[in-house]
């Protein structure tokens, strides 16, 4: 079979014609699908039901330590959360601060305390002319926002299968005081499902920043989302890294049981050295009296263990696992053969990255959303929402039943094949 690009344009044009046409039946029909958000299904909710049986009006509500958790008190979270979280990233529990429910709300804060307390007694970032945050991508839109509603400059770096460009990465932090930051999500990447390299750990972790003040920001959020027992990444711990490299603060790391338990209803927590943690506490004293220790209690009580957690994580990735599959296929059989785009094939997280032909994503989920399936906004996985290349799409296949996302995956194909004729038509 010929790839788009060899066809004349005779053929193209012919092409363009049949597409058209099953393109205007598919809207016919009048779908209404869904591959934009990156929830768990309703199917992964409802195996949680055993959640709401760890407590009951006769339990014992007495953390470890003999904290009544149903009262105020313990500030950095309870002893055996701060512990099971602390597994969860690979660190002691002395290095962890158990939060509320949202790791994204612990990133905002530590941005905007950044700003306006600073960072371990340095200038507060909003008396200074200029801040910069590095921004590997495609990466997570929410990231972008927080650094774009405070301001801050976002500079593009490249996304490779080992990580963000590393040579840029070490060219800005290296000589740019201004430069602040970096966000990571450093396995199975928001969108791509990238796993850092220990390479790219160990020269992130020996980075020699301008700025004293320059951190890491280390998005675990899918530390233990893997799709397949027999197919792990593994990822270097981050902190001891740092610390070994002579840079013991220059890291916070983030993570959280959204989609572990449940989004919007789990625990999160942030790991970090003794000093970025005394700091932070000290800020966040006058924030709050505490977090949900029920929470937290309920959460170790489910889970019994990090063993547990990482059991329970088995039966998300059977839910998963052929939804992941059917679109690696259905991209494979489409279009596997026609140079029109690829993708990645992660074995983990919650996303699948596709990459069009150049100026056709925008066109390609525009198209989608025409014919009843929505995709996250074309755009959205750059800083500003732009795309230099209009050609990133995230593919977000948890949440629909199979039978849905097949349904949406079939709309896709067709939105790709008719975006892409007719971009080689304008050439
Ligand atoms: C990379 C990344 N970080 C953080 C979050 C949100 O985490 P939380 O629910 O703990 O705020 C998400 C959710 O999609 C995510 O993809």
């Amino acid at each position: 079979m010929k790839t788009y690009k060899e066809m004349t344009k005779e053929e193209l044009m012919s092409l363009k014609a049949e597409l058209e046409k099953m393109y205007e039946d598919v809207k016919g029909k009048g779908l209404k699908l869904n591959m934009a958000r990156g929830l768990p299904s309703s199917q992964q909710l409802d195996m949680e039901a055993d959640f709401f049986n760890t407590f009951d009006s006769t339990s014992e509500f007495k953390s470890e330590t003999g904290l009544d958790c149903r009262n105020y008190g313990e500030l950095l979270g309870i002893a055996e959360a701060r512990k099971l979280m602390g597994d969860m990233m690979g660190i002691p529990a002395d290095n962890v601060i158990v939060f509320g429910n949202s790791s994204l709300n612990i990133m905002y804060d530590t941005v905007c305390r950044s700003m306006v307390h600073g960072v371990c007694g340095s200038t507060p970032w909003c008396k200074l002319d200029k801040v910069k945050f590095l921004c590997p991508a495609p990466g997570y839109d929410r990231h972008f926002a927080i650094t774009e509603q405070f301001g801050i400059e976002m500079i593009n770096i490249p996304m490779t299968e080992d990580g963000p460009d590393m040579d840029l990465v070490e060219k800005h932090v290296n000589n740019d005081a201004a430069v602040k930051g970096i966000w990571c999500v450093p396995k199975y990447s928001n969108p791509q499902g990238v796993v850092y390299s220990k390479e790219t750990c160990e020269r992130l972790a020996n980075l020699k920043p301008a700025a004293e003040d320059f951190r890491i920001f280390w998005d675990n959020a899918y530390a233990i989302h893997h799709l397949y027992e027999d197919n792990q990444k593994e990822l270097p711990e981050i902190i001891s890294l740092c610390e070994k490299a002579g840079n013991p603060d220059m890291v916070y790391e983030f993570c959280s049981t959204s989609k572990v338990t449940f989004p919007g209803s789990g625990v999160a927590a942030l790991g970090s050295s003794k000093k970025n943690l005394d700091y932070v506490k000290s800020i966040i004293t006058i924030q709050t009296i505490g977090h949900d220790k029920l929470n937290q209690l309920r959460h170790v009580r489910y889970f019994k263990n990090f063993d547990g957690m990482k059991n329970h994580m088995k039966k998300h990735a059977e839910i998963l696992r052929p939804k992941f599959e059917l679109v690696l296929s259905r991209l494979e059989e489409e279009i596997g053969s026609l140079g029109i785009g690829s993708w990645t094939k992660p074995v983990g997280g919650y996303f699948v990255s596709f990459q069009a032909l150049n100026g056709c994503a925008k066109n390609i989920v525009a198209k989608c959303k025409e014919a009843g399936v929505t995709l996250t906004g074309a755009g959205a996985t750059y800083p500003y929402h732009k795309d230099p290349d209009d050609s990133n799409i995230r593919i977000a296949p948890t949440f629909p039943p199979i039978e849905e996302l097949a349904a949406a995956l079939d709309v896709f194909v067709l939105c790709v094949k008719l975006a892409s004729v007719e971009k080689l038509l304008e050439a």
